[in-house]
């Protein structure tokens, strides 16, 4: 198969392409700067690199139907961090490019499309999360991608794309970003400091990043697993009981600075989410359970620290995408 990725430098879609490579596939992956694809450099060789940005996609048009990707997976995305969430450019160049980047995959004769949604679509919604509830979004990000995925959904259907919207809840993994809430109480610990903390009781449903992956690509495999779908572990956890698992991992004699940060200042309290409609359409379901995931993860920054060596020392609250 051939497949096309954008995002595919970032933390899940380096992953993804890895993975795509095992399942022997061809692999072209939209590139804004080959010099920073740190994540994915072993790989180079043998991928197929389009420079281009979802700013200027018509510039890239042409490699990308030369290469006439079968499947698009969609997961690049300006201002994915904390910090851009309500940029304008969330709606100019993440929504147009979306749109754009459909447009030339029917043009280069693709059949599927698969992009990476959020829970930032439902808003600030408190309890289990179900693709039939309303949604409502308080952030441009989340609204950029709700109108990505509707009218995406809608465009497709005219032009003969199958297509799906996975609304992922949060990923954690190796190579993660550093603001992130694991990544900075991992590497504050790894430093011997004492990560400060908010008070710990809201819960997350964290997806390790390789059941992200492997869902990604049961959603292609699978003509069911059209439309909009959560993606999620279905299992919540504290965030106190995740730090505190990091902490044994890592040095259990260090303190934890719990109700040193003010509480979060996003009103959820309790990310959680039904996911049984992507487990029907797909028989997928998440491998690695979160103990095992955390393990996974504190081993590659310890053997990584040093590639985030100006990190921001400040727990700035989950990353909640
Ligand atoms: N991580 C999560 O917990 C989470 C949760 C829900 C949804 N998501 C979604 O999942 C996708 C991947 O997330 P991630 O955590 O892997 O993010 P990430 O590590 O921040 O990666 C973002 C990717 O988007 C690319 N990108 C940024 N701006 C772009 C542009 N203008 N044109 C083309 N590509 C651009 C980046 O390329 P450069 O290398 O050039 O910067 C990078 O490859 C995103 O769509 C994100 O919104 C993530």
């Amino acid at each position: 198969m051939r497949c096309l990725v954008t995002g595919g430098t970032g933390m899940i879609g380096s992953r993804l392409v890895r993975l795509l490579l095992a399942k022997q596939c061809r692999v072209a992956v939209l590139v804004r700067e080959p010099s920073l694809a740190w994540r994915i450099a072993d790989l180079l060789p043998r991928l197929e690199l389009i420079g281009g940005s979802l700013a200027s996609l018509p510039e890239a048009a042409g490699a990308i139907q030369g290469f006439r990707p079968q499947t698009v997976f969609h997961l690049g995305w300006y201002g994915a961090v904390n910090s851009r969430r309500n940029d304008v450019r969330q709606v100019t160049e993440n929504l147009g490019g979306t749109l754009e980047l459909l447009h030339i995959a029917r043009e280069s004769g693709g059949q599927r499309f698969v992009g990476l949604g959020s829970q930032a679509e439902y808003g600030a919604h408190n309890g289990l999360l179900t693709e039939e509830l309303p949604a409502r979004p308080t952030t441009l990000y989340g609204l950029a991608k709700l109108c990505a995925g509707l009218v995406g959904q809608q465009l497709s259907d005219t032009l003969g794309i199958e297509f799906t919207w996975l609304r992922l809840l949060v990923a954690y993994g190796p190579a993660d970003q550093a603001d992130y809430l694991i990544p900075t109480v991992i590497l504050s610990l790894l430093r011997g400091e004492k990560p400060r903390l908010t008070s710990g009781v809201q819960r997350w449903d964290y997806l390790y990043v390789e059941d992200v992956a492997e869902a990604i690509w049961q959603a292609a495999q699978e003509p069911r697993a059209v439309g909009v779908f959560n993606l999620a572990s279905g299992q919540p956890a504290t965030v106190r009981a995740i730090v505190e698992r990091l902490s044994d991992l890592i040095d259990p004699r260090l303190p934890l600075g719990w109700g040193e940060l003010p509480s979060p200042s996003l009103p959820i309290r309790s990310l959680e989410a039904d996911i049984s409609k992507f487990r029907r359409a797909t028989g997928w379901g998440p491998r690695i359970p979160l103990d095992e995931g955390l393990r996974r993860t504190v081993e590659w920054f310890r053997e990584n620290q040093g590639r985030y060596a100006d990190a921001d020392r400040e727990v700035k609250g989950v990353g909640a995408s």
